[in-house]
């Protein structure tokens, strides 16, 4: 039988027979995986003026990452970057509406955002920008009073560090 299972950090379905190493829609790890009748929804959390500070920060950053991505998927030089681009793009889309989610707002415009030609210097910036994100994620994670709060923060620098990992490979 079928049993759908649902990610704790995105709220999307996975369906298929078995857990995938990592969530489809938003990269986070297997770990945050349950059943689909196991699901929690967190919806709008309550948090303190830091923490929402943080998470508008984070919706800046996560949208500014989508379109930077975005723009390297139109400009890839083969198909295996653009499709990595695109990926990535959809990833921090995900990242963006999720955070949207935690404070209740609607999702704002992506940014314009300029990109290179060359993919190795896409992959360059792509490298410093999640470098930042990670750095961003953790200060944030270490000083939010919420549990939901830290462990969504946690989850995406941990996400985070993955696509680091994608950009070293490429680059
Ligand atoms: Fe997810
Ligand atoms: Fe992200």
């Amino acid at each position: 039988m079928l049993d759908p299972y649902r990610c704790l950090i995105c709220g999307e379905t996975y369906l298929g027979q078995e857990i995938p190493d990592r969530c489809p829609f938003c990269g986070a790890s297997f770990r945050h995986f349950v059943p689909a009748a196991e699901w929690i929804d967190y919806g709008k959390v309550e948090m303190s003026e830091q923490s929402y500070k943080d998470i508008k920060a984070a919706i800046d950053l996560e949208l500014n990452n989508s379109a930077f991505y975005k723009c390297a998927a139109g400009k890839a030089e083969t198909q295996i970057t653009q499709s990595i681009f695109k990926r990535l793009s959809k990833q921090e889309m995900e990242h963006a509406e999720l955070l949207c989610k935690m404070i209740g707002e609607d999702e704002p415009p992506l940014p314009d955002v300029t990109c290179s030609d060359s993919d190795p210097e896409n992959m360059l910036d792509a490298h410093k920008r999640e470098s930042r994100a990670i750095k961003f994620y953790q200060e944030a994670a270490n000083r939010a009073p919420e549990p939901r709060v830290a462990e969504v923060f946690r989850a995406l620098s941990e996400i985070e560090s993955e696509h680091l990992k994608i950009s070293s490979v490429y680059r």
